[in-house]
């Protein structure tokens, strides 16, 4: 019997999959769209319903079969995509999979299990339930968010769930305890104010537990979190999410918050479109989840050192992926879950007066001292020009000097001097991971230009094989039998392969075969519109071989100074004709 996997997929075809997800447009005997994990105008996500599998040749360059996809597009682990995609199939899971159920499925349902465990005990005791009144959490609130509590036990809630019938060892990869020095399973929440953490299709993953006041000695962390396990990925879940993604969607714009306490009290005060990291800094997958449904992004930060560290390195990185930034001071409260319990009503109505991330920095940065005037502090001045420096457009950037030079009393000529002496920290580029991307490939092109131009040969002959004339490929193709022999083995081998109308056995000669040839297809709507790829064709051959000459002119030179080395006349004699020879040819390439 197929795997539950290999019957999906063959019951799925990827087109009519993907074409609920991006315009696919016919491109040879492949399909093309633009790509929905990067921004782009020209289509380079290609999809082959041969292979039933796709590629993104622009920035993002991954690719995969529908599994793959819906993971990227949804954020989501691979068994919760496999749980999707089966109902969609119609393969019933649990049947065919005991493995897969042990291994995610029950980690599902003991998170499940101890959440009912944790809202049971909240219920019987008045101690969190009078914290959570106090902290003017409504009723409403609690029981839409299931939260809980977790008494202070050793391992009451373990022995709850292994009376159950779970495994302990499947209660500890799941989390929920973990094994002290003398052996025996701890619960690892005690003593807290349980919040479960929803991945964003509202199933319970994971959980983050705030201490009670009254039992917090200040051993542990006020707050503390499920571990990471296979269907908890803390860098990629936004907590509240799965509620509030189609207020976000709706408006566009996201209210963004750094804890579970700040997102509850917004949703509770009516800022549906709201979400909160939760137990770790903002990472760029975060970002991506909200990217695709929303463009605009207001930051709220606690009112503190920590908070401004974190917005900045926040605003950064929702900067370079095209977010439109701006961030809501809280004024004189300590973070948005304050704000909303001692002045109901209030964020929501300044909400709309966030400011742009500069004018944020300006006010960070730039506090009036005792005596009214700004502080003429030569190091913020400095980093506020830095954040200037940042600014990709000079219009821009000439706007926020010349505010900067009114605000601080200083001739804007002396501001952009000192502007241009400041070095941006090396953080600003590996925030941006395209442009970590690109630099990248620059240098591998660099040391594998004959890979580059083996790829780009068979790339083109695929295409002019589909659509030019006989007459003319014949012309090409002459051409191209003589070329063969200076590709590196691999590529030979493919040339040969497709050739025949063959496929290998080899994963890796079958993977680069697979993506050429869905490159291809994008190349054929150029070759109707000019000459241009037939020339690019010719020029490649020329290139191939100069490449091979110079690669054996290198070699060669090697020789001659091994031989002289050794004084080995004879082999000197041969290597120095074969130097003479190749370099006339080169010679002759160059001139050509
Ligand atoms: N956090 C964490 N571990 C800690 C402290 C904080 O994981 N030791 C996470 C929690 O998700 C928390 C968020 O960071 O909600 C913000 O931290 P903080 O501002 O300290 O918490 P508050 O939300 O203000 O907590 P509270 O209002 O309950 O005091
Ligand atoms: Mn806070």
């Amino acid at each position: 019997m197929n795997s539950p996997v290999e019957e999906i997929k063959n019951r799925i075809d990827i087109v009519d999959f993907l074409r609920f997800y991006v315009e696919l447009k016919p491109a040879g005997k492949n399909f093309k769209a633009r790509c929905p994990f990067h921004n782009e105008k020209t289509p380079s996500f290609m999809v082959s319903p041969e292979r039933q599998t796709w590629h993104c040749f622009g920035s993002c360059s991954e690719g995969g079969d529908i599994f793959k996809f819906l993971m990227k597009f949804e954020n989501i682990e691979f068994y919760e995509a496999l749980k999707i995609l089966a109902e969609k199939a119609g393969v019933e899971l649990k049947k065919i999979s005991p493995s897969d159920q042990k291994q995610f499925g029950i980690l599902y349902d003991i998170n499940e299990t101890a959440k009912d465990y944790f809202k049971q005990r909240l219920a019987q005791n008045e101690r969190p339930q009078k914290y959570l009144d106090e902290r003017k959490l409504k009723k409403e609130t609690i029981e839409e968010f299931e939260i809980g509590f977790a008494p202070q036990a050793y391992d009451e809630l373990t022995l709850y769930l292994v009376n159950l019938g779970y495994d302990v060892k499947d209660i500890e990869r799941a989390g929920l305890n973990f094994k002290s020095e003398r052996g025996n399973y701890l619960d690892r929440f005690r003593g807290r104010i349980m919040f479960p953490i929803y991945n964003h299709f509202g199933k319970t993953v994971g959980f983050s537990g705030r201490i009670l006041p009254e039992l917090d000695n200040g051993e542990m962390g006020k707050y503390i979190n499920s571990p990471e396990t296979p269907i908890f990925n803390k860098s990629k879940i936004l907590y509240g999410f799965h509620k509030s993604k189609n207020f976000i969607r709706e408006e566009k714009n996201v209210f963004l918050v750094e804890g579970q306490m700040d997102f509850l009290m917004c949703w509770q005060d009516g800022i549906k479109n709201a979400a909160a990291t939760s137990g770790t800094a903002l990472t760029g997958d975060h970002l991506k989840a909200l990217k695709r449904i929303a463009d605009n992004l207001i930051f709220s930060f606690d009112n503190d050192e920590a908070g401004l560290k974190a917005a900045e390195r926040a605003i950064d990185l929702a900067n370079n992926m095209d977010f439109n930034v701006k961030v809501l001071p809280l004024k004189e409260f300590k973070d948005p879950a304050e704000a909303v319990m001692k002045k109901p009503s209030f964020l929501k109505s300044i909400i709309k007066e966030a400011k742009l991330a500069m004018e944020f920095y300006f006010d960070a940065y730039l506090k009036k001292n005792e005596s009214g005037d700004f502080s003429d502090d030569k190091k913020n001045i400095r980093a506020v020009l830095a954040k200037v420096k940042n600014i990709s457009s000079p219009i821009e950037r000439a706007h926020w000097l010349s505010e900067l030079g009114h605000k601080v009393n200083i001739d804007e000529k002396i501001l952009a001097e000192e502007m241009n002496q400041i070095k941006l920290a090396p953080e600003g580029q590996t925030l941006n991971e395209e442009n970590f991307k690109k630099i990248n490939i620059q240098t591998v092109a660099g040391k594998n230009r004959v890979d580059m131009i083996a790829k780009r040969l068979i790339i083109l002959t695929l295409a002019i094989g589909q659509k030019l004339s006989d007459e003319k490929k014949c012309r090409l193709f002459g051409n191209l039998k003589e070329s063969i022999q200076y590709l590196p083995e691999k590529y030979k081998e493919i040339f040969e392969l497709t050739a025949n109308e063959k496929t290998s056995d080899k994963p890796e000669i079958l993977n680069l075969m697979e993506s050429l040839s869905l490159q291809s297809s994008m190349e054929i709507e150029k070759l109707k519109s000019d000459d241009k790829a037939e020339r690019e064709f010719l020029e490649l051959l020329k290139q191939l071989e100069f490449e091979y000459l110079k690669n054996e002119s290198e070699k060669t030179a090697k020789k001659i100074k091994e031989a002289e080395k050794k004084d080995d006349k004879e082999n000197l004699e041969i290597a120095l004709k074969q130097f003479d020879k190749i370099s006339k040819l080169l010679h002759n390439k160059q001139e050509s």
